[in-house]
Order: C-alpha cells, then structure tokens, then sequence
C-alpha cells in the first residue's frame, strides 16, 4: 500500500496542477483559448478528480475498514468441534486454499499451506496479487490469536486490521459464531506445513481505485454475533448451507444469479433449472456435475464442493432454492 499512497500523492499534485490550468485558461484574453482549453483543461481536472477520491476510498477502505479489536476467545476445541470444522473446511476453504499442483491450480488436496494466485489465475491479475494463505500451523496464522483468526472471517481482516482483498468478496461473514470457533479448532489440528510462495494481497493502485468505486459489488454487511438457523431440511437452513457451500458468494446474496463484475462474468440464476427438477434430479446433478440433459457443469462452477455434503444439507438446499426469495 506504501507504494498506492505515493502513486495518491501523484495523482493529487497533477489535480491540482490541472486545476490551476483550467484556471488560467479561462482568464486568458483570447476567446478560443478561454473555451477549447478551457474545456480540456476542465475535463482533465474532473477525470484526476475522480480517480484521486475513488484511489483514495479504495486505499482507505483497505487501511481502516474499521473492524472492531478482536474478541478474547478461547476455542475448546471439542470433539464435535473438529468434526464440525473439518466438514466446513473441506468444502468451503479447500478450493482456494489446498496446495497448489503443477498447473498452478489448487488441487483441493491438503495440506491447506495456500499459494494459489486467485487474481493472476482467474483473469484479473491487473488489481494486484491475491494470494490463498497458508491455513495450517506453519503459516502465519501460527502467530494469530483464536479471536484474530475470528476476526479474519468474521470481519474479514488481517491481524493488523487490513482488509483482506479476496475474502472480503466472500460470504464467510454470514457464518455463525460457532461455525467460526469450529474452524479454528480444526484449522489448529493441522500438521504445520511451510509454504515458500509469498502469500496474501498486494492490491495494485488500479486495483484499488476498481475497490473504491465499488466494481467488485458491495460486501454483505457482518453482524456483531451471527447465530444459524435451526438445523434440519428447510428453506431456511437451506440458505446458510449456501453460504457455506459458496454457492451464494458466486449465484448472488439471493442465489438469483449475479451480474458481471470486475472479478468475472455473470453468473446465472439457478433456481431457474432446479425449479424444474426433483429432487432425485438435483441429488443426481450435485453429485455427479452432470445436468439432466447430459451437459456437464464447466470448471467455472465448483459442484465437487457440493458433491461433499450430507444428505440433510443437499435437501436443505433444495428447499432453498426452491422456495421464492
Ligand atoms: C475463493 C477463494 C477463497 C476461499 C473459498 C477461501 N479463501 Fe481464505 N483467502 C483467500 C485469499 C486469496 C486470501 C489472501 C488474502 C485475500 O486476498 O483475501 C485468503 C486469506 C485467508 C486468511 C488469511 C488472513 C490473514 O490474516 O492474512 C485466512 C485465515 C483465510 N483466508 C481463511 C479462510 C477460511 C477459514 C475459509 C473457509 C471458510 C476460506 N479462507 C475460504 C481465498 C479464499
Ligand atoms: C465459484 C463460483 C460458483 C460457485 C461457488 C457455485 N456456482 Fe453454480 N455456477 C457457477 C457458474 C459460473 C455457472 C454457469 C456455468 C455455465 O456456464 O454453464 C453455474 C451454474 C450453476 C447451475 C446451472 C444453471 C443452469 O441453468 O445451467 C446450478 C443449478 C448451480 N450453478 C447451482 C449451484 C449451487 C447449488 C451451488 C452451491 C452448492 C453453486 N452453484 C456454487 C458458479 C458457481
């Protein structure tokens, strides 16, 4: 960010610098000069205008996105705990941040030790780098507290309260408050592996400036405490096993679909083909990425990670997306 904040300072001084030429532009006595200069000189200014308070938003956004301090919590780290954390990790963390293979893509194998480039791989490496963090105990999080790595998801910043560029575009906010202390004490059993990639952000000044003006859609807001609904095949479990299932990060907050955005193209709405399945039908489709009419799910969606849920959460999540919004 030290170098965004000097390119910041840059892009001010030449503002301003094109502000003082719109002003003397207009003064001047002859006519032409005052009205196409002015105009040019004008539109300039504006242009660095805008990318001056949109850069600085952006920057700003990332420096203090004002995460309350972390909780003082200590995780028991009980049995159901980790049969808990060790099902959610393994669908919703896995497919960024397993280790990476020889094609420079996540593998979802463990060990979880990260050094996937989201931004480079996917198409969007001009924002800056975002790299999947080493999960186990030999990464960074080895020197986080249990409330820090709380606040990772919860408010989804860094130890040193800076936003966390990736996930900040992701649903883990919407997780309950027991889910989270489940995945810490599943997260602390891993063997520590060392993962030798730089890892984390380094958000370029263009990436930034695209922060700022908001091209990556507007982050669901983090309640202070998040309970889940009561566990069991409904609509209304249904949607959080959609959150934890991803499919609400890329299908929408609503599952309706989602438009393009700087982080990909559109995503459709699939409550559009599930309402027309049964669901033996939908089972079939999740379990084996294969639609009912033969054509099988693109890489672009995930359904491996459905494919690992239970029974019970697969019919919840039928239920949702069977239901109106
Ligand atoms: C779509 C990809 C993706 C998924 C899914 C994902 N992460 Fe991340 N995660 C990243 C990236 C990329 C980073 C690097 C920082 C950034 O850009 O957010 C990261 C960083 C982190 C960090 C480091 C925080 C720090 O202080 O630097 C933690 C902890 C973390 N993720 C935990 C999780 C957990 C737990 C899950 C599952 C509930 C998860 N992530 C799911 C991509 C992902
Ligand atoms: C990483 C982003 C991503 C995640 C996570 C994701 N999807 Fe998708 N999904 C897509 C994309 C992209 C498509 C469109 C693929 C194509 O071009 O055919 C799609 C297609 C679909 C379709 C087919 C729609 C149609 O009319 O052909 C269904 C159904 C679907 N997803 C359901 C889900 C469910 C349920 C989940 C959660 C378990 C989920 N998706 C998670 C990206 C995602």
């Amino acid at each position: 960010m030290t170098t965004n904040i000097i390119i910041w300072l840059v892009v001010l001084i030449l503002t301003l610098g094109a502000g003082w030429l719109t002003w003397r532009t207009v003064r001047t006595q002859r006519m032409w000069m005052k009205v196409a200069g002015g105009i040019g000189a004008g539109l300039l200014t504006i242009l660095l205008a805008a990318v001056t308070i949109l850069s600085g938003k952006g920057i700003l956004t990332f420096l203090s996105p004002g995460a309350p301090a972390a909780p003082a919590l200590t995780v028991a780290g009980t049995p159901e705990q980790l049969a808990r954390g060790d099902y959610l990790v393994n669908l919703s963390c896995i497919g960024c941040h397993s280790v990476v293979g020889a094609d420079g893509n996540p593998t979802e194998e463990h060990p979880l030790n990260g050094g996937w480039n989201i931004s480079a791989s996917e198409g969007f490496g001009f924002v800056g780098d975002m790299v999947a963090e080493n999960l186990t105990p030999g990464g960074k999080l080895a020197g986080y507290s249990d409330g820090e790595i709380f606040n990772t998801l919860r408010h989804r910043v860094d130890k040193e309260g800076h936003l966390l560029g990736f996930m900040s575009l992701l649903p883990v906010n919407q997780l309950s408050d027991d889910d989270v202390h489940s995945i810490i004490a599943y997260l602390r059993t891993l063997p520590p592996v060392e993962q030798t990639a730089t890892t984390g952000d380094k958000i370029s000044f263009l990436g930034a400036t695209m922060f700022g003006a908001g091209m990556f859609g507007a982050p669901e807001e983090a309640a202070e405490t998040v309970v889940a609904p009561a566990e069991g095949v409904s609509a209304e479990y249904g949607k959080y096993v959609a959150t934890y299932a991803e499919c609400r990060g890329c299908h929408g907050a609503d599952a309706t679909g989602a438009p393009a955005s700087a982080a990909g193209p559109a995503v459709p709405n699939p409550r559009l083909l599930v309402d027309t399945l049964s669901q033996d039908e939908f089972f079939e489709m999740m379990r084996t990425g294969v639609k009912p009419d033969g054509v099988a799910f693109p890489d672009t969606m995930p359904w491996t990670i459905a494919s690992r849920l239970t029974d019970d959460d697969l019919a919840a999540l039928y239920a949702y997306l069977t239901t109106a919004p």
